[in-house]
C-alpha cells in the first residue's frame, strides 16, 4: 500500500488473551448502562450499519437532526455516559502520549455485514491529541487515505488486540472499514467486531 501518513501507526498484537477478555467486560458493563443505538447520518438520516455507545465525559453521536457532535448524556437514554475504564485510561497514557486524558471512548460495535465509509474525525477541538484505536473480535479491513477524500488508498487488516495511533501529520487522514472477516477471532460469542476509539475533544 501507499505509505502511512507520519502520525498514523499501526501496533499489531498489543493485548493478549486475557486483557482483550476483560475490555469485553468492561465493554459489556458500559453497554448495559448506555445501550447501543442505531446513529444516523446528518441530513439524510439513513442509518449507519454500525451501532454505537459511548463512555466517557463526552461521547460522540450523530443523528439525522443536529449530525456529528460529542455531548454528556446518551441521546436514547439522556443519561451521562459511564466512566472511562482504567485500563483504557492506560492505553492512552502507554500509546497516545499526549498530557491530557481522553474524554471520549467512542464504541462502535460491527456486526459482520457492517461497515463503515471513508470519513475523518475533525469534530474535536484538540487535533494536537491522537485518534487511539482498539480492535477486539474478528478481524475488518481497515482502509486508510490521506487528508483529501480522493487521495490514494491503502489497506491493510486490524485483528483482536492491535492499536493503531491515529495522529501527528496523519491526524485527519480519511479512514474506513471495508468488511469484517465472519469467523475470525473466538473473542465475542457471536461474532462481530467491536472498535473502540479514545479521543480527546477540548483543547
Ligand atoms: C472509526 O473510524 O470510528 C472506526 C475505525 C475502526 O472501526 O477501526
Ligand atoms: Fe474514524
Amino acid at each position: 500500500m501507499a505509505t502511512l501518513l507520519g502520525g498514523i501507526r499501526h501496533i499489531p498484537d498489543q493485548l493478549d488473551r486475557p486483557a482483550q477478555e476483560q475490555l469485553v467486560e468492561q465493554i459489556r458493563a458500559v453497554v448495559a448502562e448506555a445501550p447501543l443505538y442505531v446513529p444516523e447520518l446528518p441530513g439524510t438520516g439513513k442509518p449507519m450499519s454500525v451501532r454505537m455507545t459511548n463512555c466517557g465525559s463526552l461521547g460522540w453521536v450523530t443523528d439525522r437532526q443536529h449530525g456529528y457532535r460529542y455531548q454528556p448524556h446518551h441521546p436514547v437514554t439522556g443519561k451521562p455516559w459511564p466512566p472511562i475504564p482504567p485500563e483504557l485510561l492506560d492505553l492512552w497514557e502507554r500509546f497516545a502520549a499526549y498530557p491530557k486524558p481522553p474524554e471520549a471512548c467512542l464504541v462502535n460495535f460491527y456486526a459482520d455485514d457492517a461497515r463503515m465509509s471513508l470519513h475523518q474525525d475533525r469534530d474535536e477541538l484538540d487535533l494536537d491529541a491522537p485518534v487511539l484505536s482498539i480492535s477486539l473480535g474478528n478481524t475488518c479491513l481497515f482502509r486508510v487515505g490521506g487528508l483529501k477524500r480522493n487521495d490514494p488508498t491503502g489497506s491493510f487488516r486490524l485483528s483482536s488486540g492491535d492499536i493503531v495511533v491515529i495522529g501527528g501529520e496523519g491526524r485527519l487522514a480519511f479512514h474506513g472499514v471495508d468488511r469484517i472477516y465472519p469467523a475470525t477471532s473466538t473473542l465475542l460469542k457471536n461474532g462481530g467486531r467491536i472498535n473502540l476509539t479514545l479521543r480527546r475533544v477540548n483543547p
